[in-house]
């Protein structure tokens, strides 16, 4: 037997994810993209369906989905582990309940272990949907879920219009397909905006149409660069985040995605 196997989370975090039907990976490789946007609405969106769904927040440096929709506060150590907090039907994990407003020092294999911690304490009970919110870049968070999480899983690659970012997210898909997970699709948020009834591109377009091109997955769908979302993220109001139209796109296209996976 080999030591890790004699380490209690390498039995617990199986046990965990077996109760989870379907682990959404939302990545992007490159940074201000959207991924926490996107998550915290993806999440909010399926629970408002009826779908029992989470959300993940893997973003150990700059955690933001918890804000995003409103939720603060420490977890309570349940029976069977930590409870995650809950908002609209939404159960959320994230290191910011822990670390509050304090910056979280570690890096490499500490980042690993605070992450294999996270997944083995954390008690979702039972979920159809976890949605986990990733930091930019293709580091040790991303690696570390991949790696925790073999099964029933896949990944969303969001990417704003500009060739810049489609770039970046191509190397990320690279390595997401690299690694087996499952790319369901290339996102692009931050599409256009109207302005006096015309639309207006401020990132040019056709670089999501490359990037799904050359990695060989689907477009997934088109979200507006929406202000009303943003401020309603930035106040943490999750029922004015539902009312958007960036909620209303996302949903469209969450239809589409998810209705496989999620049975
Ligand atoms: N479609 C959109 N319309 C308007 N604002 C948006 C849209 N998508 C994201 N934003 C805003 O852009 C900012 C960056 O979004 P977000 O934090 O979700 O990106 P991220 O990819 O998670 O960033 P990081 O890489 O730092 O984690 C936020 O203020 C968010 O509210
Ligand atoms: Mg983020």
């Amino acid at each position: 037997m080999s030591w890790s196997r004699l380490d209690y989370r390498s039995m617990l975090i199986p046990k965990r994810f077996a109760e989870i039907g379907y682990t959404l990976m939302v990545a992007s490789g490159k940074g201000g993209v959207g991924k926490s946007l996107i998550s915290a609405s993806t999440a909010l969106i399926e629970a408002s369906r009826g779908v029992r769904a989470g959300l993940l927040d893997l973003d150990l440096h700059g955690p933001s989905s918890a804000a995003i929709l409103g939720v603060t506060g420490a977890p309570a150590e349940g029976e069977d582990g930590l409870i995650p907090l809950e908002k609209m039907g939404v159960k959320v994990m994230s290191v910011e309940f822990f670390a509050e407003e304090k910056p979280v020092p570690v890096g490499g294999a500490g980042k690993r272990e605070l992450i294999r911690e996270l997944l083995a304490l954390t008690d979702w009970g039972k979920l159809d949907l976890l949605v986990v919110d990733l930091p930019p870049g293709t580091g040790d968070e991303m690696l570390a879920a991949i790696e925790l999480i073999p099964e029933r899983r896949g990944c969303i690659l969001v990417t704003t219009p500009s060739a810049l970012s489609a770039r970046v997210a191509f190397r990320a898909g690279r390595l997401l397909k690299d690694m087996k997970v499952d790319v369901l699709g290339v996102l692009e948020n931050m599409s256009a905006f109207s302005m006096r009834g015309e639309e207006v591109k401020p990132f040019g377009e056709g670089a999501a149409e490359e990037l799904s091109r050359r990695l060989q997955v689907q477009l997934l769908g088109k979200l507006p660069l929406d202000p009303e979302a943003s401020l309603a993220a930035d106040l943490g109001k999750p029922e004015k985040l539902l009312q958007t139209r960036f909620a209303e796109a996302l949903s469209e296209i969450l239809d589409r995605t998810l209705s496989l996976a999620l049975g």
